[in-house]
């Protein structure tokens, strides 16, 4: 049984533009896996945890090659909890929104408390290794300008931020699917890009 974790970035509900592209992924999920669970997260639902003086602490005794200990271990847990439900994906399905040319501040926030030492990367002889390699990762996103080409790409940092901390935890692979431009040239440009966006999300391997 496949596990499709779906992480939900845009505040914005039935209203979403990313959304409606992430509907289309998790149908053609439903399709191809009927016996498939989805674990939704929903970022702006969810209280995640603080990254705290104690938090970061835990990370820096992992980085050195200790354990956690019990002034760490309890702002930790419900980190661990998070870094569980990532890891138990097959396929994670990213929703988000471009905010002022990056990602909204609780998926910055999530990735913040997930990538952790000895969970999800490490370091060989060789450098870091990511250790959550085989996940199959879909990026839906949508953004009021266009960033597709011309000078405006080099201004995407939201794909060129996933794609980066992906490939740090072993994710070399993922599929962007974009919406653009949702506000820039008007309702009917939008329309037609947005039903584009969710026709190729229908087609998308899982
Ligand atoms: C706080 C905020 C910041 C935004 N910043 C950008 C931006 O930098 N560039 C852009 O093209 N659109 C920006 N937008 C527009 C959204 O990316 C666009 O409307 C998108 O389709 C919203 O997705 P959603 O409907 O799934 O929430 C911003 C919107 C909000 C609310």
């Amino acid at each position: 049984m496949k596990t499709l974790l779906h992480i939900i970035a845009s505040p914005r509900g039935e209203q979403s533009n990313t959304l409606k592209i992430a509907q289309s992924v998790l149908a053609r999920f439903r399709e191809q896996h009927p016996d498939g669970r989805i674990d939704t997260l929903d970022l702006f639902a969810e209280e995640l945890p603080p990254m705290t003086l104690k938090a970061t602490d835990g990370k820096y005794r992992l980085l050195s090659g200790k354990d956690l200990d019990d002034e760490t271990r309890p702002a930790w847990e419900p980190i661990l909890a998070h870094i569980e439900r990532f890891k138990a994906a097959d396929i994670v399905l990213i929703s988000s929104p471009m905010w002022n040319f990056g990602m909204p501040y609780v998926l910055k926030h999530y990735f913040d408390v997930i990538i952790q030492p000895r969970h999800l990367f490490r370091y060989t002889e060789n450098g870091p290794e990511g250790l959550a390699k085989g996940k199959r990762v879909i990026v839906v996103t949508s953004r009021g300008g266009d960033y597709s080409e011309g000078p405006a790409r080099a201004m995407d940092h939201l794909e060129s931020s996933l794609r980066t901390m992906l490939g740090f935890i072993g994710i070399t692979d993922p599929i962007f699917i974009h919406a653009q431009p949702m506000l820039g040239a008007g309702p009917e440009v939008a329309n037609q890009k947005l039903a584009q966006a969710v026709a190729a999300a229908r087609q998308v391997a899982l």
